[in-house]
């Protein structure tokens, strides 16, 4: 069952990969489990955090919510609709309710190819018209000028490419930003810069933001309300300032105090 006003919300999720393993009887499939029952809501319009340490399957949980891996069990919804119960064509048309800013900048764009181009490959994956004007309205919302356009990704320095992914992220008008990591491969300089842009963002669009992040002090700035995942399980979940003044979980406390 979903609830209304829920843009995203995961049900019993446990997932992983197929691994292969050499057996007595030759190679078997094993199941390498990275998510244990994890059941979480991203409402309609709110920011929240993932947060976790390395490893702990914070870049798996959001392929799962992408539709780029189906878990082993559980039910993923966006927008609604049981995602993977839906074909492939349907499943992207749901998919058009999100925008993904990948973990790694400086890996996530195509080196040949042209910021213009970058900007329109959504509008073209999804069908979308009207595509002078909404490139340059996403790159007024991320502040950069239309001379990137012309550029390639390694004429960009760390912070504008990451102005591109997520202005290729929302070009076309998705209901909840999804950003891994927005700020862990930036120099510190650059980091509140893209913290303010993305909040800037979210009061403009109104769109959910859901972070996953193993910094607290970034998820703080990003989220009124947060996750902890520890070892692809939930430990705590709660409203951000709460969580920091009285953590409930070993693992928070750690984060607390260590922050
Ligand atoms: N394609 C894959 N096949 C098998 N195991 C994988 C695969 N991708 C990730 N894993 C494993 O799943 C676990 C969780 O990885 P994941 O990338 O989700 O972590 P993460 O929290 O995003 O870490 P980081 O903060 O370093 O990005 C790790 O132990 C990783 O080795
Ligand atoms: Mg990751």
């Amino acid at each position: 069952m979903t609830t209304q006003g829920d843009i995203i919300r995961l049900e019993n999720i446990t997932a992983g990969y197929l691994v292969v393993k050499r057996g007595l009887k030759g190679l078997l499939k094993e199941r390498r489990i990275v998510l244990k029952n994890i059941s979480l809501a991203v409402r309609d319009g709110e920011r929240l955090a993932i947060i976790g340490e390395s490893g702990s399957g914070k870049t798996t949980l959001l392929k799962v919510i992408l539709g780029l891996l189906k878990p082993f069990e559980g039910k993923v919804f966006v927008a609604g609709k049981d995602i993977y119960a839906l074909k492939w064509g349907q499943r992207i048309l749901v998919l058009r309710q999100v925008g993904y800013v990948p973990q790694d900048p400086y890996r996530a764009l195509n080196p040949s190819i042209r910021v213009k181009s970058i900007l329109e490959e959504p509008l073209e994956a999804l069908g979308i018209g009207d595509r002078d004007a909404r490139v340059r309205e996403a790159l007024r919302l991320v502040q950069l000028s239309s001379e990137v356009l012309q550029m390639y990704p390694s004429e960009l320095s760390g912070g504008m490419r990451q102005r591109v992914l997520i202005a290729r992220a929302i070009i076309h008008d998705p209901e909840i930003l999804i950003l891994d990591e927005p700020t862990s491969a930036l120099d510190v300089s650059i980091q509140a810069q893209v913290v303010n842009l993305i909040n800037d963002i979210h009061r403009k669009l109104g769109l959910a933001v859901l972070t996953v992040t193993h910094d607290l002090g970034v998820a703080q700035y990003l989220a009124d309300r947060a996750v902890v995942l520890y070892r692809g399980e939930i430990v705590e979940e709660g409203d951000m300032d709460s969580l920091i003044k009285h953590p409930r979980s070993d693992y928070t406390r750690i984060l607390v105090s260590s922050h």
